[in-house]
């Protein structure tokens, strides 16, 4: 029969068996723990997975429904008219390119979550990849009217990075700006360098604007915000989510700062090429 008293504190048998309880029990709610998390996480993860999944069928449907559609109106010549029939074949181009643009944002996408994308790291001038990717927008920027000013210095230090993958993530934002920022708006293009080995393009525009949930959206794959201004426009709604990882996996950073109504700035944040970080995860929610 146990005793109290010193001898059984000095045997340790009492104070043994409850830690071990209690080892035990902890051990338990730990895995338990470890097990709920796990569970939750797989499941966020196929639910976004499906969520995917299903806006990638209901993207890829529209302009297939849009091909099949008109290219059997001009096959059964219900159509004969030139003008229309010019119309019609206009629409089938346009479907067609944009299911290339599609398919081409959604390998990036997959590549991208399943951590099989990966970026060169040369160093780079960045003032003439901007001025190529400006080349790009300037016709369509000329037809609305709006002004687009520069202030990239040419002395700006050269940066560590892929220059594919960097035109990639400049297009898009340039090519946002100038579709979200209605007529005779402006657009102004920085460059500078950050302390701590950093250099930051921003790219500014008069346009629509986001608020904070929108731009939330707007980070998302297939993230458009339906607004009367921007159902006039095409696109995947893939660019920013692959600009941001891609600038993830630079090593660097994208933030986008915007008011409704006021305009949109957002900010790509690169490693100059003597400071190279290592590439932080990608990140497409
Ligand atoms: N500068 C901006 N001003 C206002 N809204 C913007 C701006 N940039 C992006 N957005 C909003 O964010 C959405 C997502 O942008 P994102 O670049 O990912 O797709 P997209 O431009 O619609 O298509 P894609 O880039 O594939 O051609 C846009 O559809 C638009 O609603
Ligand atoms: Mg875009």
């Amino acid at each position: 029969m146990r005793t109290f008293g010193p001898k059984w504190f000095k045997d340790g048998s009492l104070i043994g068996e409850f830690s071990d309880h209690l080892g035990v029990a902890i051990t338990q709610q730990k895995q338990a723990i470890a097990l709920h998390a796990a569970r939750v996480d797989a499941e966020l993860a196929s639910k976004a997975k499906s969520e995917f999944i299903a806006n990638m069928s209901h993207e890829l449907r529209t302009p297939l429904n849009a091909i099949i559609g008109f290219s059997d109106m001009l096959h059964t010549r219900t159509v004969t008219d030139p003008e229309k029939v010019h119309q019609y074949s206009g629409y089938i181009k346009q479907a067609a390119e944009h299911l290339l643009a599609l398919i081409n944002g959604i390998l990036d996408v997959s590549k991208i979550q399943a951590g099989k994308l990966s970026v060169d790291r040369e160093p780079i001038d960045i003032a003439p990849i901007m001025a190529s990717c400006l080349l790009i927008i300037e016709a369509k920027a000329r037809e609305k009217g709006i002004t687009v000013e520069t202030s990239v210095p040419q002395a700006l230090p050269r940066i560590s990075g892929d220059s594919l993958r960097l035109k990639q993530i400049l297009i898009n934002l340039l090519g946002n700006a100038v579709k979200f920022t209605p007529e005779n708006g402006r657009i102004r293009i920085e460059g500078s360098v950050l302390q701590q080995g950093y250099a930051v393009l921003s790219v500014t525009d008069t346009g629509v604007g986001m608020s904070p949930a929108e731009v939330e959206t707007a980070m998302r794959p297939f993230g458009q915000i339906d607004t009367a201004f921007n159902k006039r426009h095409e696109g995947t709604g893939l660019g920013l989510p692959i600009a941001y990882a891609l600038a993830r996996l630079h090593g660097g950073d994208l933030r986008i700062d915007s008011q409704k109504g006021v305009g949109t700035r957002v900010s790509l944040i690169l490693p100059l090429a003597s400071d190279m970080p290592a590439a932080a995860e990608p990140n497409i929610h």
